[in-house]
């Protein structure tokens, strides 16, 4: 694309501004900020005002297996888990590509100390716990690791300076996600320096399709993987195929599962896995009507009890039907990081713009059967997003402390 076109692709759209240091940059610069316009896609600013959740179908329950079936079917099901995991067929991925904008580190969020009296990483706990596994299996499962282009060689440089905290150096992958535009709230692009638009992970649902774009299907296929359990960076207490979850989602013979626990009340503000148009999919909180929240199951039991903790065990084979351009995107407001007009970099500690994101909850819309597997909140669910409060730092020690592990 030359300069001329480049201009005039961002002045249809009404973003000449892009090229306001235009004459003040290197060649190489110049060249740069030719292709980022070349490559982006600048339709997601259209969609600002178009809510993700428009045009929802009609929710049914989806029940959840619950803990009481779990335990008393425990050793079938860890027995089927832990014979798949040995025969290969299960790998773990990370999604790593997140910004972490709430717990406000520059840092990627992994590399965060949670330690009190020692250093705990983040990444250090998730990768403690996949190991968990791998010991108690003698098998060292696929582990790849989503990160963005934002926090791609902090992440790797940082494991790589760990030792990849005792995981082993040649069975992970890490790949990097692919970005999207970000802008203020008048959908004006933001500029995150004198050469280079501002832009921000896609979302976490583009893990999919960026890893085959980095060409690591084949792995999935030559390694004769068939399960891949995706989860959330933030969530250090999370078990990681862990067997019985494995076990169960293959002998359900569905085309995922999901790892979700009980609701603390019925107005919880988490997204509720249900039907919607007889399919698998998450419902959320201030999507559910009155109505919705005081319905009761079979046993008396609220029928839409089970939020996600984004671990879902997903069928390979059943991927390649899932297609990006049928996933909704989320127009998200974020923090997002720009210069000024004087060309000075500004940091903002409140949302200042849009962020446009795919999410994987929306994935699971596009299979046809789910299992929602129950686990122990207080053992399994301490996601990390803020500083204090809730879902933090101070809450998530809390739960590590109760659950054993020194600070
Ligand atoms: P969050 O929804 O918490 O987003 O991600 P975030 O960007 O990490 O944090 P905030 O909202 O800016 O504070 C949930 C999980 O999805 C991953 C994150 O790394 C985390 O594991 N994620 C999110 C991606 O991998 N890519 C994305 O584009 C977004």
């Amino acid at each position: 694309m030359t300069y001329e076109e480049a201009r005039a692709k961002m002045s249809a759209i009404g973003q000449e501004h892009v090229f306001k240091y235009y004459d003040e940059l290197s060649d190489t610069q110049k060249a740069a900020l030719i292709h980022q316009v070349e490559e982006t896609d600048f339709a997601v600013l259209s969609r600002i005002g178009s809510g993700a959740s428009d045009n929802r179908g009609v929710f049914s329950p989806l029940a959840a297996m619950q803990r009481s079936e779990i335990e008393a079917r425990e050793q079938e099901l860890h027995d089927a888990g832990v014979k798949a995991i040995k025969e290969g067929k299960t790998a773990a991925l990370l999604l790593a590509g997140g910004m972490g904008t709430r717990l406000g580190s520059d840092n990627p969020k992994g590399m965060f100390d949670i330690g009190l009296t020692k250093p705990v990483y983040i990444f250090e706990r998730i990768i403690s716990n996949l190991l968990d596994v791998v010991k108690e299996t003698d098998t060292w499962i696929r582990l790849f690791i989503m990160t963005s282009e934002k926090n791609h060689d902090a992440t790797v440089k940082f494991l790589k300076e760990k030792n990849f905290f005792g995981y082993k150096e040649d069975r992970i992958v890490f790949f990097k996600q692919d970005m999207a535009p970000a802008c203020d709230y008048s959908g004006k692009l933001y500029m995150e320096s004198k050469d280079r638009i501002s832009t921000s992970p896609n979302g976490n649902a583009g893990w999919y399709s960026s890893m085959c774009r980095a060409g690591l299907d084949k792995i999935l296929t030559n390694e004769g993987i068939e399960w891949i359990d995706i989860f959330a960076v933030d969530n250090v207490l999370q078990r990681i195929c862990d067997p019985c979850f494995v076990g169960a989602t293959i002998l359900a013979d569905v085309s995922v599962g999901a790892k979700v626990v009980r609701k603390a009340a019925p107005d919880e503000k988490v997204g509720v896995m249900c039907l919607e148009d007889g399919r698998p999919s998450i419902v959320e909180y201030y999507e559910l009507s009155e109505e919705m929240m005081n319905a009761k199951d079979a046993n008396g039991d609220p029928a839409y009890n089970y939020g996600v903790i984004l671990n879902y065990l997903f069928r390979v084979r059943e991927l390649s039907a899932v297609a990006d351009d049928k996933m909704p995107l989320h127009v998200v407001k974020k923090k997002i990081p720009y210069i000024d007009e004087n060309g000075a970099l500004v940091k903002p500690t409140e949302p200042n713009g849009y962020k446009f994101e795919q999410l994987v909850l929306d994935m699971i819309h596009q299979l046809s059967t789910c299992l929602p597997y129950e686990v122990v909140r207080e053992k399994e669910f301490a996601p990390i997003k803020n500083p204090t409060g809730i879902d933090s730092v101070e809450s998530a020690r809390e739960l590590l402390k109760k659950n054993g592990v020194e600070l």
